[in-house]
Parts: C-alpha cells; structure tokens; sequence
C-alpha cells in the first residue's frame, strides 16, 4: 500500500512541477496528455488498482481519483494564467504611443518641365497674352500646308515628322503635331484682330536624340496680331522675356532664319550656362543655345485667314521649354527631363 500511496504523491510533485513550468498552450496540452490522457501516467497507475488486494484498493482508488480532480483544476487554472499572459503579450505589442512623430510623408512635387512652363506662362499672361490649348494629334493641313508648307515643299524636312495614318475619311493625312504653330492658324480662324495668344503644348518629331534634341517636346507658341505691330515689338517682347527669365547678365542674340509662314523669320540664342560662350558638348561648342524660333506673320497666311494684311500685322514665335528649363536650371542633357529617374526629378 505504502508503494502505490508513495508513487501517487510521486506523480503529484511531478505533475504540478512540470504544470507550472509549462509556458504555453502547446506544452500545456502535452501535460494534459502525459499525466491525465488515456495512457497518462495517472491513468496508469489507477489502472492497476483492481490488482490490489481489497482492502488497499479503496484507499488507493479514493486518493487517485482526488488527485485526477485537482490536476484537473490545476491545468484549468494554469491554463487561465497563460491565457491572461498571452492577452497582456497582445495588448502591450499592439499598444499605440500617440506621442510618436509618426512616419514622414513624401511629398510629390511639379515635373521640372511643368515649373518652367507656369513660369513662363505667368510672364506672358503678365504682358496680356492669353492663354489657349490645341490638339497635339493634327491634321496636314494645320501643321503644314495652311502654314504654307505644301506636300512637295523642302522645308517639310525641318520637321520630321511621325505620321498617324495616310488618310481619313478622304482628308489629308494625320500627324503628331512637330510644332505648336498649328495653333496659330486654329485661333485665326476662329477669331479677329486683335490676338494675344500663346499656347503651351507636347510636340513630337521623328528624330535622333542628343543633349539638346528629344523626340518629345514642349513648346510655347505666341501669336499677336493687331494694326501697327512691328519687329521692334517681337524683339522687345522676347528680349523681355529673356531677361525676366534669366535676369539681366545673360546675352541674347538674335539670327536671321527661315520659316516658311513668317517674314522676316529670326532664332534667338541665349549664351551657354555651361561654357559661358566658349563652347562645350551641351551647346554643341557652338557657345550658344536656341531656344526659339519667331517672325513677323507672312501677310499671306493673314489673307488666308481673311484679314486685311494692309491693315494687320502680327509676330509669332515658338519656344522650346526644354532648352529654357536646361538653361535655367544648368542641367546638361535634356535626356533626363524624361528618363523618370527620381534621383534627377527630386531635385527641382
Ligand atoms: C519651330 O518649331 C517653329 N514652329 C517655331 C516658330 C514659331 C517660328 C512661330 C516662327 C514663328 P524649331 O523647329 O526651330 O521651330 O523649334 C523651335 C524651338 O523648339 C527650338 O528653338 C528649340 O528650343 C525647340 N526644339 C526644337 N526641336 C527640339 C528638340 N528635338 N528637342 C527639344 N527642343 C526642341
């Protein structure tokens, strides 16, 4: 009798020992097992009672059974402790200081290219010019033909072109439109003397890329018209403009060129923001960049468009966005307005 009373309370000092170093439901579960299962040790041990003489077995039987109860207590209150610690685990991890800084938020900012063009914008609107847009998908006939640039015409090779389609519904072909002058001839159309337009707008060309040169471009286009305009106004307007762009210290040259709707038609250069003048990779160590191309309205297009070119004169000019935003902000290829690099794009 006394080996069976000793191997119970044996098993008990085990039992609670091993209960209580049990941290977790896992191994909680396996203790349930070991000593209380179907083949845990205290069933066991109670299934060797009927072996017993008679008068052991009562006794034997009755503490077994006490002890089966309160280990069965005890696993339930062990199993609340853990429970409750793994509540407090939960409640600490997920516990929120509000005082925290929380993370930085990084702001987006305007495309270089964007900047520029509001900027120039607010120069011209602040001279009058109002501001209108065009398609950037064209026809022909306002890219070309209406700006005296028939089919066979040799300045056509000015503008490479990427073409759409050969013909629509019988029309002229479409094009993505190589300049913003179109629009000239679109508000002309519309509207009579006076005008003050520019438009800003994406342009496209069918040609090889260099630090000067991207197949896409944005340009400005300005168009005035109205009795007594004069070259003296066109040099006045973009000098201006050059110099509330760049201020007072950057050298603006004004060349003779050729564009088929205006007459005379000039380019103006701004000095190189890289070499000053004395010629490098960027302006091609010519010392100069154009940044855009202008003339006085060929009075043919003003007849065209059924205004009386005795009494009309009018400037128009268009320049390239890309080459302002280069020289403004001294980058040296005008790739990387593009590229999406944000390295590059962060920096404006
Ligand atoms: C024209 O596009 C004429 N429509 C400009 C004009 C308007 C003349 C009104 C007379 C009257 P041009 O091809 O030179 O001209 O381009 C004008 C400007 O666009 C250039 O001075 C330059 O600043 C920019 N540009 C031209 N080609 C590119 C290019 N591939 N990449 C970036 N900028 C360009």
């Amino acid at each position: 009798m006394t080996t069976e009373l000793d191997s119970l309370a044996d098993l008990e000092t085990a039992a609670l020992r091993d209960l209580n170093a049990a941290t977790d439901a896992r191994v909680l579960d396996e203790w349930r097992i070991a000593y209380l299962g179907r083949k845990g040790r205290l069933t066991q041990l109670l299934r060797t009672l009927p072996q017993l003489p008679i008068d052991q077995r009562r006794e034997v039987g009755s503490r077994g059974n006490d002890l089966k109860q309160r280990l069965e207590q005890e696993h339930g209150r062990r199993l609340e402790v853990l429970e409750q610690r793994r509540i407090e685990r939960v409640i600490e991890s997920e516990r929120l200081d509000v005082t925290l800084p929380g993370p930085p938020l990084s702001r987006g900012r305007l495309h270089p290219i964007t900047q520029t063009t509001r900027d120039m914008l607010a120069i011209f609107t602040g001279m009058g010019f109002q501001v209108i847009e065009g398609p950037e998908v064209e026809w022909d006939r306002y890219n070309f033909e209406a700006l005296r640039i028939p089919a066979d015409h040799p300045a056509r090779d000015m503008w490479d072109t990427l073409w759409i389609d050969h013909e629509v519904d019988g029309r002229r072909p479409m094009l993505m439109r190589t300049h913003t002058s179109p629009n000239q001839v679109r508000f002309m159309e519309q509207h009579e003397p006076p005008i003050r337009i520019v438009v800003p707008g994406k342009c496209y060309r069918f040609e090889a890329t260099d630090a000067t040169h991207e197949w896409m471009l944005t340009q400005i286009e300005g168009l005035a018209v109205d009795e007594g305009i004069s070259l003296t106004d066109l040099k006045g307007t973009l000098a201006d403009f050059a110099r509330q762009m760049f201020g007072h210290d950057r050298r603006v040259t004004f060349r003779c060129s050729y564009f088929p709707f205006v007459e005379p038609g000039m380019e103006i250069s701004i000095d190189c923001f890289l070499c000053r003048g004395a010629g490098c990779r960027t302006c091609h160590y010519g010392g100069w960049i154009e940044i855009l191309g202008a003339g006085m309205v060929h009075p043919e297009i003003l007849t065209n468009m059924g205004y009386d070119a005795d009494r009309y004169t009018g400037f128009a000019f268009g320049v390239g966005i890309e080459r302002i935003a280069l020289l403004r902000y001294g980058v040296d290829d005008i790739r990387h307005f593009y590229a999406n690099d944000l390295r590059f794009l962060s920096q404006f």
